[in-house]
C-alpha cells in the first residue's frame, strides 16, 4: 500500500482558506505550488496509508496536533514565494491600477487613463509608502475612507516645478523675434490684442515670464496694443499659488536684477510680482484632455505636460493646439518633446532647438 504525506493535503486545505482573503498576493497554480512545497520543505512529513484509517479521520486529528505548524509555515511560505510571483498578480494588479483609475475619476472627475502608467505608477508608489500600504487595492481603500488623501495624491501625479524664464534660449527667441513678429503681423492687420495660451502653467511662472517679454516689448507700442495671457492648468492649489504670484528666490534665478528690480515686490523673504504684470495673465483651472480648448489664439505654449501622456494622446492634444491657434500662430513644446502625427505636416519648424512651431496649413 502506498504511504501518503498527510501534511500535503493539510496544507493543500489551510492554504485555500489562507487565500481567499488575500488580494495582494499571485494565486496561480504555480505559485500555489510552490507555496506548498516551500511549507513541506519546513515540516516533518506524516505518512498514513489509507490502511490505517479512513484518510479523512486521520486528516482530522493531524490538522488539529500540527494546525500551529502548518499555519506558520505557510504563512512564511506565501510571503516568501510572493517576493517572485508566477503571473497572476500582474493581472489582479492590473485590475485594481484599474479600478484605482476608475474611481479617481468617479469621484474627482480626472481621467488619468491615458497617462503613461510608468509615470502614474512610479508617483502612486511614493503615496502607498507614505500610507504603508503595499497594494492598489488597498490604496483604495484609504482613498475612499479618508478624502484628504486624494489632495496629496494630486499634488504627486500633476508635479509642478517650474521656474521663471525656464530654458533661456526659448525665451531669447520668443523676445527677439516670435513676438516681435506677432506685433508687425498684428499692426500690418490693424488688431489691436495679442493672445497667448500657456498650457500646464504650474505655479504661474511661465505665463508671468511671457507677461513681463510682452509688457516691455509693448510699451513700445503705446496705449495701440494689448496683449492677454490665459493661463491654465489641471491643479488647483497650482493656479491659487499662481493667482498669489509671490515666489522663492530659487524660482526666480534666470529673472535679471533689471526685470526683479522692476517688476517684483520683495516681501520679507520672497517677491510679489508687480500688479502691470499680474494684470496681463488670467488663470484658469482647465484640463487639457477633458476642457473645452481655448480659442484664436497667437501663441500656444505648453512645456514640459506631454511627458505624462501616451503617443495617441500628444497627438490628440497637439491637434487640439493646431486648433486653438490663429493660422500662422506660433506652439512652443518642452524641449524633449517632440512634434508628432499628421501635425507634423500642419506646423513648420521655426526653431527646432527652442521647439518651436508655426501653423501653417488649415486642416481638412
Ligand atoms: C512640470 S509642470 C510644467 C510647468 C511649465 N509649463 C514649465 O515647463 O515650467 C507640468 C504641469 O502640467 C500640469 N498638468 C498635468 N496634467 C494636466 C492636464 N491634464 N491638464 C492641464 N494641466 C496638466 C501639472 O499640474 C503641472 O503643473
Amino acid at each position: 500500500m502506498k504511504a501518503r504525506n498527510v501534511m500535503e493535503d493539510i496544507a493543500k486545505k489551510y492554504l485555500d482558506e489562507i487565500l481567499i482573503t488575500r488580494f495582494d498576493v499571485c494565486k496561480c497554480a504555480q505559485c500555489r505550488e510552490d507555496m506548498i512545497a516551500y511549507t513541506l520543505s519546513r515540516i516533518p512529513p506524516r505518512y498514513v496509508t489509507t490502511e490505517s484509517g479512513t484518510l479523512q479521520t486521520i486528516m482530522e486529528q493531524q490538522k488539529v496536533e500540527h494546525a500551529s505548524e502548518v499555519l506558520k509555515e505557510l504563512v512564511n511560505a506565501i510571503k516568501v514565494v510572493s517576493q517572485n510571483p508566477h503571473r497572476k498578480i500582474v493581472d489582479d494588479e492590473n485590475k485594481a491600477y484599474e479600478m484605482l483609475m476608475r474611481q479617481i475619476k468617479l469621484d474627482r472627475g480626472v481621467d488619468f487613463s491615458q497617462y503613461r502608467d510608468r509615470v502614474l505608477k512610479r508617483r502612486i508608489a511614493l503615496r502607498m509608502r507614505a500610507c504603508n500600504v503595499n497594494s492598489y487595492s488597498e490604496y483604495l481603500q484609504v482613498l475612499i475612507h479618508n478624502s484628504a488623501e486624494y489632495e496629496e495624491l494630486f499634488e504627486v501625479l500633476t508635479i509642478n516645478v517650474s521656474s521663471f524664464f525656464r530654458d533661456q534660449q526659448v525665451w531669447d527667441a520668443l523676445k527677439t523675434r516670435i513676438f516681435p513678429g506677432i506685433i508687425e503681423q498684428k499692426k500690418q492687420k490693424d488688431y489691436k490684442k495679442i493672445h497667448i495660451w500657456s498650457a500646464g502653467c504650474a505655479g504661474g511662472e511661465e505665463p508671468y515670464s511671457l507677461a513681463i517679454l510682452l509688457y516691455e516689448l509693448l510699451e513700445r507700442e503705446g496705449d495701440e496694443m494689448k496683449a492677454e495671457i490665459t493661463a491654465t492648468d489641471i491643479d488647483k492649489e497650482s493656479i491659487r499659488d499662481a493667482e498669489k504670484g509671490l515666489y522663492d528666490r530659487g524660482v526666480l534665478k534666470n529673472v535679471s536684477s533689471y526685470y526683479l528690480k522692476r517688476f517684483f515686490i520683495p516681501i520679507k523673504d520672497k517677491y510679489l510680482v508687480a500688479p502691470q504684470i499680474k494684470s496681463l495673465v488670467k488663470f484658469k483651472q482647465h484640463d487639457l484632455i477633458q476642457g473645452i480648448p481655448i480659442a484664436g489664439v497667437d501663441l500656444v505654449i505648453c512645456r514640459n505636460v506631454f511627458i505624462y501622456f501616451n503617443r495617441s494622446l500628444q497627438e490628440h492634444l497637439i491637434m487640439k493646439f493646431y486648433n486653438a491657434l490663429v493660422l500662422s500662430g506660433y506652439f512652443v513644446m518642452g524641449n524633449s518633446e517632440n512634434m508628432l502625427g499628421e501635425a507634423r505636416q500642419l506646423f513648420s519648424v521655426v526653431d527646432g532647438d527652442c521647439r518651436i512651431f508655426q501653423k501653417i496649413k488649415i486642416a481638412t
